[in-house]
């Protein structure tokens, strides 16, 4: 592997989620484990919940936290199972939760087709046991279907050429490796070095192949039943689509009535969960981007959650 994962926006990420003794949080992308190493070192007193879908994280992390193995439990789940994974570790509320989305730099580096730079099998699968992959997409998803992901999921203004150019050549002989479908990516547009129509493409092939949109939601919503009142969700997203679902995830949750404005009295029993505490999103300063170049398209978001008895008891009696 070419590098180690260097976690973003650290020193935020521990000022927001300021951890006190005996606190339990759980880290929902464990990752190499990085950001809970961070929040460890503050407060070597808490107990983590590490959470990440890749076996190869999984066991980076280990090796990272070594020293603070006591404190963290590891999962190799989807997080989209928080509250299940709390449940069979007899957690029943949490003082706060991180989501560093997206992908890893190791992930990046290997060979499981994260990346047109690195020629390999195309895969894109994060946790090793799920059947769907790339190869499948690129090889049997009708054109329409192709186009569709990639202006969906990748904004991609040259959906349709790609899409074309895709079916065209797999009916020669199945598209295999990353490097072949880079290089279809360089003919249906006819430029060279279109990096950003390729990291669009592959960005918006392994969204579908994790269910990547899909599983923030049901995580966000869970979140909602296991944390402990002024307990924070810090979540770090690296483009659009990801920040779009935690934006208004937040802002509706924030929400005290969703009545239309000429309503004489409140009608909608709109509960408020959470505050918004970070109301324009945190990104990296000019530094740790020049030393971090992941860091670049980061945004970190966080919001609280608020007093509300009716609505926590109603959650711990059906879900816990
Ligand atoms: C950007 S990395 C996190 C890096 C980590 N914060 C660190 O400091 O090393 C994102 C990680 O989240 C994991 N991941 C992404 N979506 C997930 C999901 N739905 N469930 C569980 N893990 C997920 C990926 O496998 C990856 O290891």
């Amino acid at each position: 592997m070419d590098s180690f994962h260097k976690p973003v926006l650290t020193n935020e990420i521990v000022k927001f989620l300021a951890p006190k003794k005996n606190n339990i949080y759980v880290d929902a992308t464990l990752g190499t484990g990085g950001h809970t190493l961070a929040l460890l070192r503050k407060e070597p007193n808490l107990t983590i919940v590490g959470i990440d879908q890749d076996k190869e994280a999984i066991e980076l992390a280990k090796q990272n936290l070594q020293q603070f193995k006591n404190r963290v439990i590891f999962i190799q789940e989807n997080f989209n199972a928080l509250v299940s994974i709390l449940a069979l570790n007899k957690i029943k509320k949490i003082d706060g939760i991180l989501f560093d989305l997206g992908i890893s730099s190791n992930q990046i580096d290997s060979n499981r087709g994260f990346s047109y730079l690195r020629n390999s099998k195309l895969d894109m699968r994060m946790n090793q046991n799920t059947k769907l992959n790339a190869f499948q997409i690129i090889n049997n998803y009708k054109e329409r279907e192709l186009i569709d992901i990639f202006k969906k999921y990748g904004e991609e203004r040259f959906a349709t050429p790609i899409a074309k150019r895709i079916v065209k050549i797999r009916m020669k002989s199945p598209i295999e490796t990353t490097s072949q479908l880079a290089n279809i990516i360089d003919q249906a547009i006819r430029k060279r070095n279109l990096v950003k129509t390729k990291s669009r493409i592959f960005q918006a092939i392994r969204i579908v192949v994790n269910n990547e949109l899909f599983s923030l939601r049901e995580a966000l919503k869970d979140c909602l039943k296991v944390l402990n009142v002024n307990g924070r969700i810090v979540a770090i997203s690296y483009h659009s689509l990801e920040d779009r679902i935690i934006k208004k995830f937040f802002q509706y949750e924030s929400l005290k009535c969703i009545c239309p404005p000429n309503l004489p009295k409140c009608g909608c029993n709109k509960i408020q969960t959470l505050k918004i505490i970070t109301r324009k999103p945190v990104v990296p300063t000019d530094e740790e981007i020049k030393n971090n170049s992941r860091a670049r398209s980061a945004k970190l978001r966080v919001a609280e959650r608020c007093y509300n008895e009716r609505k926590i008891n109603e959650y711990s009696n059906h879900y816990l």
